[in-house]
């Protein structure tokens, strides 16, 4: 596996057309000369931001290998053709090839997420009126750096990399285009970050090589704080609009929610590797497996809509018939407890490996 490319770009399983995307903005700088920070629960998140700061060069050991036959180790049925024929007819070169492929490719979504993360936390900073809001967006903005750096690690070791999806980079432009800044959170504190820590979660629970579990653990260890700020920001502000202004929020929030679970597949995977495209989406669209990881992917987003008072009719009723309006009741408290906890169980088990290490270099 190649281990650090000079050139990221020359990872993708296509060429660029482009190096750089532009996307036009309409949106006032806005200075806040009172400097009141008075919430204490975003004070108290800021607090937490700055204390919480890691160094994924330090933090990681970026020594350590993926697994060359399935790299982060993950259970086969993970993969979306898994169940299909002609993925078990196929020799366990062209399997490896498979897995290889779809975990690059999610990763891949994950890494251009951050950096669209990146971007719309660094037009919070610049947009949002509150200075308190401004103070917790700026460290929201290095920790979406060091994200961006973390997967851009982890694929090098991939030696394989996939471009942004059609329907997230549409998400990701919608969110950036709208002048109002209450959207820029909605689209991607609410909606992009609540789908991605749920991804994060799945391959943090579930893979079993060492590197691949750290680098989840440590960026959901952050995600979570970035979803409770949107949460608090949103908290205060949505019940102060009309009825019609929080209908817009609600079509635009049901809207993207559709289309990160309808649209967004893994295409591109199975073109790369020569596979019937229409038959794979198909498959994995039907199968009962796959609906399942599909739905779980709203356990995180759901009960915050709920939080934020994004509530009325239209969304109960989006989201009823997605099948993921139990998870409204979702303790995100305890979840986010819970990040919290794996990441601090990761870096002790990474210490107690290190002393050994260091005890059997002295002794020698
Ligand atoms: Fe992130
Ligand atoms: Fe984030």
């Amino acid at each position: 596996m190649t281990k650090t490319p000079t050139n990221f770009a020359s990872l993708y399983t296509e060429a660029l057309s482009d190096t750089t995307w532009t996307v036009p903005q309409n949106y006032d700088a806005c200075f806040n000369w009172v400097y009141d920070t008075g919430r204490a629960g975003m004070m108290g998140l800021y607090q937490k931001g700055k204390e919480f700061q890691w160094d994924a060069t330090t933090r990681i050991d970026w020594s350590q290998e993926l697994d060359e036959e399935n790299p982060q180790q993950l259970p086969e049925e993970m993969l979306p053709i898994a169940g299909m024929d002609l993925y078990k007819n196929m020799p366990a070169k062209e399997k490896a090839q498979a897995r290889r492929h779809f975990q690059a490719w999610q990763l891949s979504q994950f890494m251009q997420g951050e950096q669209g993360a990146l971007i719309c936390a660094a037009k919070i900073v610049t947009q949002v009126p509150d200075v308190d809001s401004k103070f917790y967006a700026s460290t929201q903005v290095i920790d979406e750096a060091r994200h961006v750096e973390s997967y851009r690690m982890l694929l090098a070791k991939f030696g394989v990399a996939y471009q942004i999806t059609p329907p997230l980079r549409e998400l990701i432009d919608q969110t950036l285009r709208d002048s109002r800044w209450d959207m820029t959170y909605l689209g991607m504190q609410v909606v992009i970050e609540g789908l991605a820590l749920a991804a994060f979660q799945t391959t943090r629970d579930y893979a079993q090589n060492p590197l691949a579990q750290q680098v989840n653990a440590y960026v959901m260890q952050d995600e979570s704080r970035h979803v409770a700020f949107g949460r608090l920001a949103l908290r205060d502000y949505y019940p102060q609009l009309t009825q019609k202004e929080r209908d817009e929020r609600e079509e635009f929030l049901i809207e993207a929610c559709y289309l990160m679970r309808d649209r967004f597949e893994a295409r591109e995977v199975w073109e790369t590797l020569g596979l019937p495209v229409q038959e794979c989406v198909d498959f994995q669209y039907n199968s009962p497996l796959m609906k399942t990881f599909r739905n779980g992917l709203f356990m995180r987003i759901v009960p915050i809509v709920k939080d934020i008072g994004l509530w009325g009719e239209k969304v109960r009723k989006g989201y009823a018939e997605m099948g993921v309006l139990d998870y409204a009741d979702t303790d995100v408290e305890a979840l986010q407890k819970n990040d919290d906890t794996i990441a601090r169980e990761l870096d002790a088990r990474r210490d107690h490996i290190r002393s050994t290490i260091q005890a059997g270099i002295a002794a020698s």
